[in-house]
């Protein structure tokens, strides 16, 4: 069976875009097809500004949300990453395998740095090495597929390309990976900015549908969504990125059909929107539902972390003292 290895970070409510980009396949076919690890991110959230008591919260909000969301513990492995020493420890090695000017290369590490300057805040130097722990977390697992959003293209290239220069200089200690992603609605855009992706923590929080939401909120924020100056139907991601976006979700949502196919079926913005709208209702429904049952029993969440953090320390502790003795560090005796 192959190993499949995500994660999510705790930095914000998980949103749509979270849920049709990553969690949703991770439901419904990896956990099936695959030896499965699921993590929140948690160290990873700590390289832009953060407040740690809503951090914790957040943290166990989302990994209540995977389980809400279908993951089943019998079928795969959910922890925090925080847990496991291992991703910590096998970072650095990844820091010693990566070149500064690789770091400094990455589009979301550019972009955040533009938006933490923007908020008066000085960039934290773990934010620049974001990409060498994201590494650490894949191959630690011998991970053969990432599936993700399309935003992280690039860090899973690069976790490749650590896993061969790694291998190259010291052995072959780690499988390369290959990045997966959905078929539709790889990059969920901003209801009110649809040519920006729907981000957590986007400025235009009216354009962006948590998973939480209540129902009335998500048919306002889908019904006021941004369209296009045109008038027609069409899905051109180009010229009219506003009405795409919905063509996707609504496609993603539903399943009945490809979002070109979809277009032709409508002939107004409005009943575009109607539909897009139910249907996310619809997809969101259980997922609150079964949220608010293990909210009322935290200690069942509790119980599934830890075992989930036990099963992955045994999985990735192998491995990652492997590296470590292969970069030519004295074992302890
Ligand atoms: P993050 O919220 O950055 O921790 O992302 C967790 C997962 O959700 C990653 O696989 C992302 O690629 C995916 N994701 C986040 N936002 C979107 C979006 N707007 N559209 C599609 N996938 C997304
Ligand atoms: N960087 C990812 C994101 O922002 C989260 C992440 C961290 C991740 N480690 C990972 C995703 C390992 C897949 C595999 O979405």
């Amino acid at each position: 069976q192959p190993r499949i290895f995500s994660g999510i970070q705790p930095t914000g409510h998980l949103t749509l875009g979270n849920y049709l980009g990553a969690v949703r396949r991770w439901v419904q076919e990896d956990q099936h097809n695959a030896d499965a690890v699921f993590c929140v991110v948690d160290l990873h959230a700590l390289t832009v500004e953060h407040d740690p008591a809503r951090m914790r919260r957040l943290t166990r909000q989302a990994a209540t949300l995977m389980l809400a969301a279908g993951l089943d513990p019998d079928r795969c492995t959910v922890f925090v990453q925080s847990h496991v020493d291992e991703h910590a420890r096998l970072s650095y090695l990844m820091e010693c395998t990566a070149a500064d000017g690789e770091m400094r290369r990455m589009i979301q590490y550019k972009e955040k740095v533009a938006r933490e300057q923007a908020r008066g805040r000085s960039v934290r130097l773990s934010l620049l090495t974001y990409p060498a722990l994201m590494a650490a977390d894949i191959l630690a697992y011998g991970t053969d597929e990432v599936p993700v959003g399309d935003d992280q293209a690039q860090h899973v290239e690069l976790a490749r390309t650590l896993a061969q220069r790694f291998n190259q200089r010291y052995g072959p200690v780690f499988t390369v990976p290959r990045m997966t992603r959905p078929q539709v609605a790889a990059r969920v855009m901003n209801l009110q900015d649809p040519t920006s992706k729907m981000g957590k923590s986007h400025a235009e929080a009216a354009g962006i549908v948590y998973l939480l939401d209540e129902e009335d909120v998500v048919r306002k924020k889908v019904m006021r969504a941004v369209t296009d100056s045109g008038s027609e139907v069409a899905y051109d991601r180009e010229a009219q990125p506003g009405v795409a976006n919905l063509l996707e979700v609504l496609a993603a949502c539903t399943g009945g059909g490809t979002p070109e196919e979809l277009a032709g079926e409508y002939s107004s913005y409005g009943a575009l929107k109607k539909d897009t709208a139910e249907a996310v209702v619809e997809a969101l429904r259980p997922i609150r539902a079964r949220h608010a049952q293990l909210c009322a029993d935290p200690s069942y969440v509790d119980g599934v972390l830890r075992a989930g953090a036990e099963r992955a320390r045994g999985l990735a502790r192998p491995r990652v003292n492997a590296a470590y003795e292969a970069v030519g560090l004295l074992p302890p005796s």
